[in-house]
Protein backbone atom coordinates (compact mmCIF):
# COMPACT_ATOMS: atom_id res chain seq x y z
CA UNK A 1 0.00 0.00 0.00
CA UNK A 2 2.38 2.57 0.69
CA UNK A 3 4.51 1.50 -2.38
CA UNK A 4 1.84 2.01 -4.00
CA UNK A 5 1.22 5.94 -2.61
CA UNK A 6 4.70 6.41 -3.21
CA UNK A 7 5.03 4.91 -6.97
CA UNK A 8 1.82 7.21 -7.50
CA UNK A 9 3.41 10.22 -6.12
CA UNK A 10 6.76 9.66 -8.39
CA UNK A 11 4.47 9.43 -11.33
CA UNK A 12 2.80 12.56 -10.54
CA UNK A 13 6.12 14.60 -10.00
CA UNK A 14 7.41 12.73 -13.75
CA UNK A 15 4.07 14.59 -15.02
CA UNK A 16 4.57 17.35 -13.43
CA UNK A 17 8.56 17.67 -14.53
CA UNK A 18 7.46 17.07 -18.38
CA UNK A 19 4.86 19.40 -18.02
CA UNK A 20 7.23 22.16 -16.89
CA UNK A 21 9.92 21.27 -19.31
CA UNK A 22 7.24 21.29 -22.22
CA UNK A 23 6.76 25.23 -21.08
CA UNK A 24 10.84 25.95 -21.21
CA UNK A 25 10.78 24.47 -24.47
CA UNK A 26 8.14 27.66 -25.42
CA UNK A 27 10.27 30.37 -24.16
CA UNK A 28 10.27 31.94 -26.51
CA UNK A 29 6.54 32.64 -27.07
CA UNK A 30 5.92 34.52 -24.45
CA UNK A 31 4.11 37.73 -25.63
CA UNK A 32 3.65 40.31 -22.82
CA UNK A 33 6.07 39.25 -20.71
CA UNK A 34 8.53 42.01 -18.69
CA UNK A 35 10.19 41.08 -16.09
CA UNK A 36 11.06 43.48 -13.22
CA UNK A 37 14.67 44.38 -13.75
CA UNK A 38 17.36 44.58 -10.78
CA UNK A 39 16.94 48.66 -11.85
CA UNK A 40 13.97 50.33 -12.73
CA UNK A 41 15.09 51.25 -15.95
CA UNK A 42 12.91 53.37 -18.26
CA UNK A 43 13.10 52.92 -21.56
CA UNK A 44 10.93 56.16 -22.11
CA UNK A 45 12.96 58.53 -20.18
CA UNK A 46 16.11 57.62 -22.04
CA UNK A 47 14.84 56.95 -25.47
CA UNK A 48 11.71 58.43 -25.38
CA UNK A 49 11.87 61.88 -23.82
CA UNK A 50 15.44 62.43 -24.05
CA UNK A 51 15.40 60.87 -27.93
CA UNK A 52 18.73 58.84 -27.01
CA UNK A 53 19.36 56.56 -30.11
CA UNK A 54 18.72 52.61 -29.77
CA UNK A 55 22.06 52.10 -30.93
CA UNK A 56 24.08 54.20 -28.22
CA UNK A 57 23.44 51.40 -26.28
CA UNK A 58 22.56 48.30 -27.96
CA UNK A 59 25.43 49.06 -30.26
CA UNK A 60 26.02 45.57 -31.26
CA UNK A 61 22.49 45.37 -33.49
CA UNK A 62 24.06 46.77 -36.42
CA UNK A 63 27.78 44.65 -36.33
CA UNK A 64 26.93 41.35 -34.77
CA UNK A 65 24.42 38.34 -34.00
CA UNK A 66 23.06 40.06 -30.74
CA UNK A 67 22.14 43.86 -30.36
CA UNK A 68 23.47 43.07 -26.39
CA UNK A 69 22.43 44.83 -23.12
CA UNK A 70 25.19 47.98 -22.30
CA UNK A 71 27.46 47.50 -19.50
CA UNK A 72 27.25 50.08 -16.81
CA UNK A 73 30.40 52.35 -18.51
CA UNK A 74 28.33 53.04 -20.99
CA UNK A 75 25.66 54.40 -17.92
CA UNK A 76 28.11 56.57 -16.48
CA UNK A 77 29.21 58.47 -20.01
CA UNK A 78 25.70 60.41 -18.70
CA UNK A 79 25.28 59.63 -15.09
CA UNK A 80 28.62 60.59 -13.96
CA UNK A 81 27.81 63.94 -15.47
CA UNK A 82 23.92 64.06 -14.40
CA UNK A 83 22.98 65.51 -11.03
CA UNK A 84 19.75 63.79 -10.59
CA UNK A 85 20.00 61.15 -8.13
CA UNK A 86 16.85 58.61 -7.58
CA UNK A 87 16.99 55.41 -5.17
CA UNK A 88 17.34 53.84 -8.71
CA UNK A 89 20.77 55.48 -10.21
CA UNK A 90 22.08 55.07 -6.31
CA UNK A 91 21.30 50.80 -7.28
CA UNK A 92 23.21 52.25 -10.75
CA UNK A 93 26.41 53.84 -9.40
CA UNK A 94 26.48 51.02 -5.74
CA UNK A 95 26.94 47.95 -8.63
CA UNK A 96 29.37 49.65 -10.39
CA UNK A 97 31.57 50.41 -7.23
CA UNK A 98 31.15 46.90 -6.54
CA UNK A 99 32.56 45.63 -9.89
CA UNK A 100 29.80 43.58 -10.26
CA UNK A 101 27.30 43.28 -13.41
CA UNK A 102 23.73 44.02 -13.19
CA UNK A 103 22.04 41.43 -13.65
CA UNK A 104 19.36 42.02 -15.71
CA UNK A 105 16.62 39.55 -16.87
CA UNK A 106 16.51 38.90 -20.27
CA UNK A 107 13.04 39.54 -22.11
CA UNK A 108 13.49 37.76 -25.30
CA UNK A 109 14.18 34.63 -26.12
CA UNK A 110 14.27 32.33 -29.00
CA UNK A 111 14.70 28.54 -28.90
CA UNK A 112 18.57 27.24 -29.16
CA UNK A 113 17.66 25.62 -32.63
CA UNK A 114 16.97 28.88 -34.47
CA UNK A 115 19.50 30.85 -35.76
CA UNK A 116 18.59 34.78 -36.15
CA UNK A 117 21.24 37.19 -36.78
CA UNK A 118 20.02 41.29 -35.54
CA UNK A 119 22.77 42.68 -38.03
CA UNK A 120 21.27 41.12 -41.15
CA UNK A 121 18.14 42.58 -40.12
CA UNK A 122 19.02 46.52 -39.24
CA UNK A 123 21.56 46.99 -41.50
CA UNK A 124 18.42 46.19 -44.59
CA UNK A 125 16.38 48.61 -42.58
CA UNK A 126 14.17 46.82 -40.74
CA UNK A 127 13.35 48.92 -37.83
CA UNK A 128 14.11 47.91 -34.40
CA UNK A 129 10.07 48.57 -33.67
CA UNK A 130 8.98 46.28 -36.76
CA UNK A 131 9.95 43.63 -33.93
CA UNK A 132 10.25 44.85 -30.64
CA UNK A 133 7.43 47.58 -30.92
CA UNK A 134 7.20 51.11 -29.75
CA UNK A 135 10.07 50.59 -26.74
CA UNK A 136 10.28 54.55 -26.79
CA UNK A 137 6.97 54.49 -25.04
CA UNK A 138 8.39 51.90 -22.36
CA UNK A 139 8.63 52.34 -18.84
CA UNK A 140 9.35 48.66 -18.68
CA UNK A 141 10.10 47.31 -21.65
CA UNK A 142 8.03 43.78 -22.90
CA UNK A 143 7.82 41.08 -25.37
CA UNK A 144 5.54 42.63 -27.94
CA UNK A 145 5.86 39.95 -31.04
CA UNK A 146 5.17 36.22 -30.76
CA UNK A 147 8.39 35.25 -31.69
CA UNK A 148 6.84 32.12 -34.04
CA UNK A 149 7.91 30.92 -36.53
CA UNK A 150 5.08 31.91 -38.22
CA UNK A 151 5.66 35.45 -37.11
CA UNK A 152 9.55 34.95 -38.99
CA UNK A 153 8.11 33.46 -41.91
CA UNK A 154 5.40 36.66 -42.70
CA UNK A 155 7.55 39.21 -42.60
CA UNK A 156 10.08 37.12 -45.01
CA UNK A 157 6.86 36.51 -47.70
CA UNK A 158 5.94 40.32 -47.58
CA UNK A 159 9.70 41.33 -48.20
CA UNK A 160 10.48 38.54 -50.39
CA UNK A 161 7.75 40.19 -52.64
CA UNK A 162 9.27 43.26 -52.56
CA UNK A 163 12.66 41.83 -53.46
CA UNK A 164 11.58 40.15 -56.37
CA UNK A 165 9.93 43.67 -57.41
CA UNK A 166 13.08 45.25 -57.26
CA UNK A 167 14.62 42.52 -59.33
CA UNK A 168 12.34 43.19 -61.96
CA UNK A 169 12.99 46.83 -61.96
CA UNK A 170 16.87 46.27 -61.54
CA UNK A 171 16.70 43.76 -64.99
CA UNK A 172 14.86 47.73 -66.88
CA UNK A 173 17.79 49.94 -65.06
CA UNK A 174 21.49 47.74 -64.65
CA UNK A 175 22.66 50.38 -62.32
CA UNK A 176 20.65 49.22 -59.16
CA UNK A 177 21.38 46.35 -57.46
CA UNK A 178 19.40 43.22 -56.46
CA UNK A 179 18.02 43.24 -52.69
CA UNK A 180 19.01 40.17 -50.75
CA UNK A 181 16.01 38.20 -50.31
CA UNK A 182 14.44 36.92 -46.61
CA UNK A 183 14.87 33.63 -46.90
CA UNK A 184 11.78 30.97 -46.56
CA UNK A 185 14.08 27.75 -46.77
CA UNK A 186 14.59 25.90 -43.61
CA UNK A 187 18.08 26.15 -43.47
CA UNK A 188 18.14 30.23 -43.14
CA UNK A 189 17.16 29.83 -39.75
CA UNK A 190 17.44 26.51 -38.69
CA UNK A 191 20.92 24.08 -38.77
C1 LIG B 1 20.52 54.40 -22.40
C2 LIG B 1 20.63 53.06 -22.92
C3 LIG B 1 19.54 52.43 -23.73
C4 LIG B 1 18.89 52.97 -24.82
C5 LIG B 1 19.05 54.35 -25.45
C6 LIG B 1 17.98 51.94 -25.30
N1 LIG B 1 18.09 50.84 -24.51
FE1 LIG B 1 17.12 49.07 -24.76
N2 LIG B 1 17.91 48.35 -23.03
C7 LIG B 1 18.82 49.02 -22.23
C8 LIG B 1 19.04 48.26 -21.02
C9 LIG B 1 19.95 48.65 -19.87
C10 LIG B 1 18.26 47.09 -21.13
C11 LIG B 1 18.13 45.95 -20.10
C12 LIG B 1 17.08 46.28 -19.06
C13 LIG B 1 15.68 46.17 -19.56
O1 LIG B 1 15.32 45.12 -20.12
O2 LIG B 1 14.93 47.15 -19.42
C14 LIG B 1 17.57 47.18 -22.40
C15 LIG B 1 16.70 46.22 -22.90
C16 LIG B 1 16.09 46.26 -24.16
C17 LIG B 1 15.29 45.21 -24.74
C18 LIG B 1 14.94 43.88 -24.07
C19 LIG B 1 16.11 42.93 -24.20
C20 LIG B 1 15.80 41.53 -23.74
O3 LIG B 1 16.19 41.18 -22.62
O4 LIG B 1 15.18 40.77 -24.49
C21 LIG B 1 14.90 45.63 -25.98
C22 LIG B 1 14.06 44.87 -26.97
C23 LIG B 1 15.43 46.95 -26.15
N3 LIG B 1 16.15 47.30 -25.05
C24 LIG B 1 15.22 47.71 -27.29
C25 LIG B 1 15.56 49.06 -27.38
C26 LIG B 1 15.11 49.93 -28.45
C27 LIG B 1 14.25 49.49 -29.63
C28 LIG B 1 15.62 51.16 -28.19
C29 LIG B 1 15.37 52.46 -28.97
C30 LIG B 1 13.97 52.82 -29.18
C31 LIG B 1 16.42 51.06 -26.97
N4 LIG B 1 16.32 49.78 -26.50
C32 LIG B 1 17.15 52.10 -26.40
C33 LIG B 1 19.43 50.22 -22.53
C34 LIG B 1 19.03 51.09 -23.54
C1 LIG C 1 13.53 41.23 -37.34
C2 LIG C 1 13.19 41.38 -35.94
C3 LIG C 1 14.09 42.20 -35.04
C4 LIG C 1 14.62 43.46 -35.28
C5 LIG C 1 14.48 44.33 -36.51
C6 LIG C 1 15.34 43.81 -34.08
N1 LIG C 1 15.26 42.79 -33.17
FE1 LIG C 1 16.05 42.77 -31.29
N2 LIG C 1 15.50 40.81 -31.04
C7 LIG C 1 14.77 40.09 -31.97
C8 LIG C 1 14.69 38.71 -31.51
C9 LIG C 1 14.00 37.59 -32.25
C10 LIG C 1 15.41 38.64 -30.29
C11 LIG C 1 15.68 37.39 -29.43
C12 LIG C 1 17.00 36.80 -29.89
C13 LIG C 1 17.42 35.54 -29.17
O1 LIG C 1 16.83 35.15 -28.18
O2 LIG C 1 18.43 34.96 -29.62
C14 LIG C 1 15.88 39.99 -30.01
C15 LIG C 1 16.63 40.35 -28.89
C16 LIG C 1 17.02 41.67 -28.61
C17 LIG C 1 17.72 42.09 -27.40
C18 LIG C 1 18.17 41.18 -26.27
C19 LIG C 1 19.68 40.96 -26.36
C20 LIG C 1 20.08 40.19 -27.59
O3 LIG C 1 20.86 40.71 -28.38
O4 LIG C 1 19.60 39.06 -27.76
C21 LIG C 1 17.91 43.45 -27.50
C22 LIG C 1 18.59 44.35 -26.50
C23 LIG C 1 17.34 43.88 -28.77
N3 LIG C 1 16.81 42.77 -29.41
C24 LIG C 1 17.36 45.17 -29.24
C25 LIG C 1 17.10 45.54 -30.56
C26 LIG C 1 17.38 46.87 -31.12
C27 LIG C 1 17.95 48.04 -30.36
C28 LIG C 1 17.03 46.82 -32.45
C29 LIG C 1 17.20 47.88 -33.50
C30 LIG C 1 18.51 48.47 -33.65
C31 LIG C 1 16.50 45.47 -32.69
N4 LIG C 1 16.59 44.73 -31.54
C32 LIG C 1 16.00 45.01 -33.91
C33 LIG C 1 14.19 40.57 -33.12
C34 LIG C 1 14.50 41.79 -33.71
C1 LIG D 1 23.12 59.44 -23.12
C2 LIG D 1 22.85 59.72 -21.71
C3 LIG D 1 22.36 58.61 -20.79
C4 LIG D 1 22.82 57.30 -20.72
C5 LIG D 1 23.89 56.63 -21.55
C6 LIG D 1 22.08 56.68 -19.64
N1 LIG D 1 21.20 57.56 -19.08
FE1 LIG D 1 19.93 57.18 -17.51
N2 LIG D 1 19.17 59.04 -17.68
C7 LIG D 1 19.58 60.02 -18.56
C8 LIG D 1 18.75 61.21 -18.41
C9 LIG D 1 18.89 62.50 -19.19
C10 LIG D 1 17.83 60.91 -17.37
C11 LIG D 1 16.73 61.83 -16.80
C12 LIG D 1 17.12 62.33 -15.43
C13 LIG D 1 18.07 63.47 -15.52
O1 LIG D 1 17.79 64.42 -16.26
O2 LIG D 1 19.13 63.41 -14.86
C14 LIG D 1 18.13 59.55 -16.92
C15 LIG D 1 17.46 58.90 -15.90
C16 LIG D 1 17.73 57.64 -15.44
C17 LIG D 1 17.06 56.97 -14.34
C18 LIG D 1 16.01 57.59 -13.45
C19 LIG D 1 14.67 57.59 -14.05
C20 LIG D 1 13.73 58.29 -13.08
O3 LIG D 1 13.51 59.49 -13.26
O4 LIG D 1 13.26 57.63 -12.18
C21 LIG D 1 17.61 55.73 -14.22
C22 LIG D 1 17.23 54.65 -13.22
C23 LIG D 1 18.63 55.61 -15.23
N3 LIG D 1 18.69 56.79 -15.95
C24 LIG D 1 19.41 54.49 -15.42
C25 LIG D 1 20.34 54.35 -16.44
C26 LIG D 1 21.07 53.12 -16.71
C27 LIG D 1 20.96 51.85 -15.88
C28 LIG D 1 21.84 53.36 -17.79
C29 LIG D 1 22.75 52.39 -18.51
C30 LIG D 1 22.13 51.16 -19.00
C31 LIG D 1 21.60 54.73 -18.21
N4 LIG D 1 20.68 55.29 -17.37
C32 LIG D 1 22.24 55.35 -19.28
C33 LIG D 1 20.60 59.89 -19.50
C34 LIG D 1 21.33 58.75 -19.74
C1 LIG E 1 9.71 42.70 -39.80
C2 LIG E 1 10.26 41.81 -40.78
C3 LIG E 1 11.08 40.61 -40.38
C4 LIG E 1 10.86 39.75 -39.33
C5 LIG E 1 9.75 39.78 -38.31
C6 LIG E 1 11.92 38.76 -39.39
N1 LIG E 1 12.75 39.01 -40.44
FE1 LIG E 1 14.42 37.94 -40.96
N2 LIG E 1 14.77 39.21 -42.50
C7 LIG E 1 13.98 40.29 -42.84
C8 LIG E 1 14.58 40.95 -44.02
C9 LIG E 1 14.04 42.18 -44.73
C10 LIG E 1 15.74 40.20 -44.35
C11 LIG E 1 16.70 40.44 -45.53
C12 LIG E 1 17.94 41.03 -45.00
C13 LIG E 1 19.00 41.08 -46.06
O1 LIG E 1 19.50 40.02 -46.43
O2 LIG E 1 19.31 42.18 -46.47
C14 LIG E 1 15.84 39.13 -43.36
C15 LIG E 1 16.87 38.20 -43.35
C16 LIG E 1 16.98 37.14 -42.46
C17 LIG E 1 18.05 36.16 -42.48
C18 LIG E 1 19.25 36.15 -43.43
C19 LIG E 1 18.85 35.88 -44.84
C20 LIG E 1 18.50 34.45 -45.05
O3 LIG E 1 17.32 34.20 -45.24
O4 LIG E 1 19.40 33.61 -44.96
C21 LIG E 1 17.77 35.27 -41.46
C22 LIG E 1 18.56 34.03 -41.07
C23 LIG E 1 16.55 35.71 -40.81
N3 LIG E 1 16.11 36.86 -41.43
C24 LIG E 1 15.96 35.09 -39.72
C25 LIG E 1 14.81 35.54 -39.08
C26 LIG E 1 14.19 34.88 -37.94
C27 LIG E 1 14.70 33.62 -37.27
C28 LIG E 1 13.10 35.63 -37.59
C29 LIG E 1 12.12 35.40 -36.48
C30 LIG E 1 12.66 35.14 -35.15
C31 LIG E 1 13.03 36.76 -38.52
N4 LIG E 1 14.07 36.66 -39.41
C32 LIG E 1 12.04 37.72 -38.48
C33 LIG E 1 12.83 40.71 -42.24
C34 LIG E 1 12.27 40.14 -41.09
C1 LIG F 1 12.58 32.82 -40.98
C2 LIG F 1 12.99 31.81 -40.04
C3 LIG F 1 12.46 30.39 -40.13
C4 LIG F 1 12.37 29.60 -41.25
C5 LIG F 1 12.67 29.97 -42.70
C6 LIG F 1 11.91 28.30 -40.78
N1 LIG F 1 11.75 28.32 -39.42
FE1 LIG F 1 11.20 26.73 -38.22
N2 LIG F 1 11.21 27.93 -36.58
C7 LIG F 1 11.55 29.27 -36.58
C8 LIG F 1 11.37 29.79 -35.23
C9 LIG F 1 11.62 31.23 -34.79
C10 LIG F 1 10.93 28.71 -34.41
C11 LIG F 1 10.68 28.73 -32.90
C12 LIG F 1 9.35 29.34 -32.55
C13 LIG F 1 8.24 28.40 -32.80
O1 LIG F 1 8.28 27.25 -32.35
O2 LIG F 1 7.28 28.84 -33.48
C14 LIG F 1 10.83 27.56 -35.31
C15 LIG F 1 10.42 26.28 -34.90
C16 LIG F 1 10.44 25.17 -35.69
C17 LIG F 1 10.12 23.82 -35.24
C18 LIG F 1 9.75 23.45 -33.83
C19 LIG F 1 8.25 23.63 -33.67
C20 LIG F 1 7.77 23.50 -32.25
O3 LIG F 1 6.55 23.56 -32.09
O4 LIG F 1 8.58 23.42 -31.32
C21 LIG F 1 10.24 23.00 -36.31
C22 LIG F 1 10.02 21.48 -36.34
C23 LIG F 1 10.61 23.83 -37.47
N3 LIG F 1 10.72 25.13 -37.05
C24 LIG F 1 10.79 23.35 -38.74
C25 LIG F 1 10.98 24.16 -39.87
C26 LIG F 1 10.98 23.67 -41.26
C27 LIG F 1 10.77 22.21 -41.66
C28 LIG F 1 11.21 24.76 -42.06
C29 LIG F 1 11.24 24.81 -43.59
C30 LIG F 1 10.00 24.42 -44.25
C31 LIG F 1 11.38 25.92 -41.18
N4 LIG F 1 11.23 25.51 -39.88
C32 LIG F 1 11.68 27.21 -41.63
C33 LIG F 1 12.00 30.01 -37.66
C34 LIG F 1 12.06 29.59 -38.97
Amino acid sequence: MRFQLVLMGLVGLALAGGAGAWQLSRIGVHQGYGPQQPIAFPHKVHAGDNKIPCLYCHFGARTSRHAGIPPASVCMDCHSILEKQTVEIEKLKETLQQERPIAWVKVHNLPDFVYFNHSQHVLSGVKCQSCHGPVEHMERVQQVSPLTMGWCLQCHREHAKLAVGDFQRAALSLTQKQKPVAGLDCASCHY
